[in-house]
């Protein structure tokens, strides 16, 4: 559980992308996020509010140049920003392993997966072609792969995308990372697969006693395997809070519509509500707080101020001038 110490700071992050001809498109506007040991994060905003460039940050997939980064990224202390390519080939795997929504995206359409997994551990550990064998077959085995020896020399495009998505999460894990980035690992999935994926997620976790940051635009998804949940808009974190209080009672505007977004048993039968409008545009965000053009209680100090966190206890802030008032 997550009585552990900060493993993962983010202090003050900011990413933005330089364009041509126009302003710069500012797709992280100063994210602090701590992730502690053991802990499961759940990252939550509609498409487009920095989720995945935050932690694509985090790993510094973030070509820069041209992308522009400021703050700090700590892991254990050591700045992430600042590691070289060597530290980073090291980190890569071995402290953090990053999963995506398409596993298309990240195997090789022309290399069995069984040899791309023993690939992977080869590069982070001295072992000889056969004990890699053994040890990424036994990682088939515990991601549940059914008949897992014969998977094991199939091609990608002879597995399922359920299939597929737990060859990543074999290959994720096989150098024991401390973190987790899991970035819409089911989104693509039908859900009967989505949640045996999120269960086998939440098996693994407490087993490997990692650090799991699961990053969705579904509430539904955090509500399986969360316990800290922090919603995203615009680039910020807007609310922050263990995912029962969330859920129970959310803070932000902005939660409180995505949690009208969520089917329950009452509305399934009819038209789900929205939120009403689109996210700014990154390279134009509104003056104020960047969500009053689509908050129902926005007042005048809403369209002029960027609100400030409020806190309602530790780890439990939303940043809104309102908050605490409407609900
Ligand atoms: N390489 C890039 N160049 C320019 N803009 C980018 C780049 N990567 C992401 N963006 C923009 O940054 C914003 C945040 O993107 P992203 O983090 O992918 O959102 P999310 O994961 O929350 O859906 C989006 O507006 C996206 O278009
Ligand atoms: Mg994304």
């Amino acid at each position: 559980m997550s009585d552990g110490g900060v493993l993962l700071d983010i202090r003050g992050l900011r990413v933005r992308f330089p364009m041509r001809g126009r302003g710069p498109v500012c797709a992280v506007n100063g994210v602090d996020l701590t992730l502690r040991k053991g802990e499961s994060l759940g990252i939550v905003g509609e498409s487009g509010c920095g989720k995945s460039v935050t932690f694509s940050s985090v790993m510094r997939l973030v070509q820069s140049p041209p992308a522009v980064l400021e703050g700090e990224i700590l892991l254990d202390g050591r700045d992430v920003m600042r590691m070289s390519g060597a530290e980073l080939r090291r980190m890569r795997g071995k402290e953090i392993a990053m999963i995506f929504q398409e596993p298309m995206t990240s195997l090789n359409p022309v290399m069995r997966v069984g040899k791309q997994i023993i690939e992977t551990l080869r590069l982070h550990e001295s072992l000889s072609e056969k004990q890699a064998e053994e040890k990424a077959l036994e990682y088939f085995q515990m991601v549940e792969i059914p008949d897992a020896r014969s998977r094991f020399w199939c091609y990608p495009h002879q597995l399922s995308g359920g299939l597929r998505q737990r060859v990543m999460i074999a290959m994720a894990l096989i150098c024991n990372p401390r973190v987790l980035l899991a970035d819409e690992p089911t989104t693509a999935l039908d859900v009967t697969i989505q949640a045996q994926i999120l269960e086998l997620l939440g098996r693994l976790r407490r087993k490997n006693d990692m650090s799991v940051v699961l990053i969705t635009h579904d509430l539904c998804v955090i509500a399986q395997l969360a316990e800290r949940v922090a919603v995203f808009y615009a680039g910020r974190v807007v609310e922050e809070a263990s995912a029962g209080e969330l859920f129970a009672n959310p803070m932000h505007p902005y939660t409180m519509g995505l949690l009208r977004c969520v089917p329950t048993m009452r509305t399934v039968s009819r038209r789900l509500d929205m939120i009403e409008g689109n996210i700014p545009d990154p390279a134009c965000l509104p003056a104020g707080c960047a969500f009053h053009p689509r908050c129902p209680f926005a007042a005048d100090v809403c369209r002029e101020q960027a609100p400030e966190k409020r806190f309602f206890g530790e780890r439990r802030f939303a940043a809104c001038h309102r908050a605490g008032e409407v609900g």
